[in-house]
C-alpha cells in the first residue's frame, strides 16, 4: 500500500493551548518501502505514525492509502484496515498481561478465518529466530523489557500485514539483539514486501533503512535516500 501525506496538520488542545504537533506534512512512502522518521524528542514521530496506524485522525489536510483518502472514513472501515492491513508495535509494547507471550502474539489473528496448524508454525519460527522460544508460557510481568519488545515485535508481524508501524523499536534491546531483530524484520520487508516504518534514534537502524525522514517541530526538515 503507497501511503501519501498532503498538508497534514495535526493540533492537540490542553485546556486553552494549542499544540502543533504536525505543521503542514506532505510526503509519500511506497509499497515495501523501509523508511526511518527521524526528529529529536517531541518533533511528532509518535503522532506522525498514529496518523499512518487510523489510531488518530488529523485536524487538516488529507492522508492517501493508495488512491483512498482515508480522511474522512468511518470507525468501521479505519478498524478494518487497523486489522487487516497494519501491525503496529508500541513505544510501550501494550502486551495484554492476562495472556502469556505466545498468546499475546496470536492474539491479532484470533477470530480471523486463519490456518491455526500454519499460524502456530509462524509463530514457533518466529520466537526461535528472535530467541524466545523459551519464554513461550510467560506472562508479561515476567520478562525483561527487551523480552517485551520482541513480543511486541512478534505480535505485529503474525498476521504478515502489508505495513509496520514501530515507534522506536530497539529502544529497549542491547545492540548484538537490535542487529539480529532488525535484520529479520528487514528480511521480511523483502521477501513479503512489506513497508517498515519506524520512529528511531538508532543510526544502526538507519543505516539498514532505504530513506531517513527528518522532522522538526511537525514539519519534514529533509530526507536521505540510501543505497541498500
Ligand atoms: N495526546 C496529546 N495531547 C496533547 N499533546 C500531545 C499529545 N500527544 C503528543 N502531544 C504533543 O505533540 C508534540 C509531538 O509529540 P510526539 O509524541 O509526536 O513526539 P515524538 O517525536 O514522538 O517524541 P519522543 O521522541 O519523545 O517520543 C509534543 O509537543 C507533545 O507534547
Ligand atoms: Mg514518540
Amino acid at each position: 500500500m503507497k501511503i501519501v501525506f498532503e498538508d497534514v496538520y495535526k493540533r492537540y488542545k490542553i485546556g486553552k493551548v494549542d499544540v502543533n504537533a504536525l505543521n503542514g506534512i506532505s510526503l509519500t512512502i511506497n509499497k515495501g518501502e523501509f523508511v526511518c522518521i527521524a526528529g529529536p524528542s517531541g518533533s511528532g514521530k509518535t503522532t506522525l505514525l498514529n496518523l499512518i496506524g487510523c489510531l488518530d485522525s488529523s485536524t487538516t489536510g488529507n492522508i492517501y492509502f493508495d488512491d483512498y483518502n482515508i480522511t474522512n472514513a468511518k470507525e468501521k472501515v479505519l478498524e478494518k484496515i487497523r486489522k487487516e492491513k497494519i501491525g503496529f508495535i508500541f513505544q510501550s509494547f501494550n502486551l495484554i498481561e492476562t495472556l502469556n507471550v505466545f498468546e499475546n502474539i496470536e492474539y491479532p489473528s484470533i477470530g480471523k478465518k486463519v490456518n491455526k496448524k500454519e499460524l502456530y508454525e509462524r509463530i514457533e519460527n518466529f520466537l526461535k529466530e528472535i530467541e524466545i522460544t523459551e519464554l513461550k508460557k510467560r506472562f508479561p510481568n515476567e520478562l525483561s523489557g527487551g523480552q517485551k519488545q520482541r513480543v511486541a515485535i512478534a505480535r505485529a508481524f503474525v498476521n504478515q500485514p502489508q505495513i509496520i508501524l514501530a515507534d522506536e523499536p530497539t529502544a529497549n534491546l542491547d545492540s548484538a539483539t537490535a542487529n539480529k531483530v532488525i535484520s529479520l524484520m528487514k528480511r521480511i520487508n523483502k521477501e513479503q514486501n512489506t513497508s517498515l516504518i519506524f520512529s528511531t534514534h538508532d543510526y544502526e537502524i538507519m543505516n539498514m533503512a532505504d530513506r531517513i525522514i527528518r522532522i522538526h517541530d511537525g514539519k519534514v526538515k529533509g530526507e536521505e535516500i540510501k543505497n541498500g
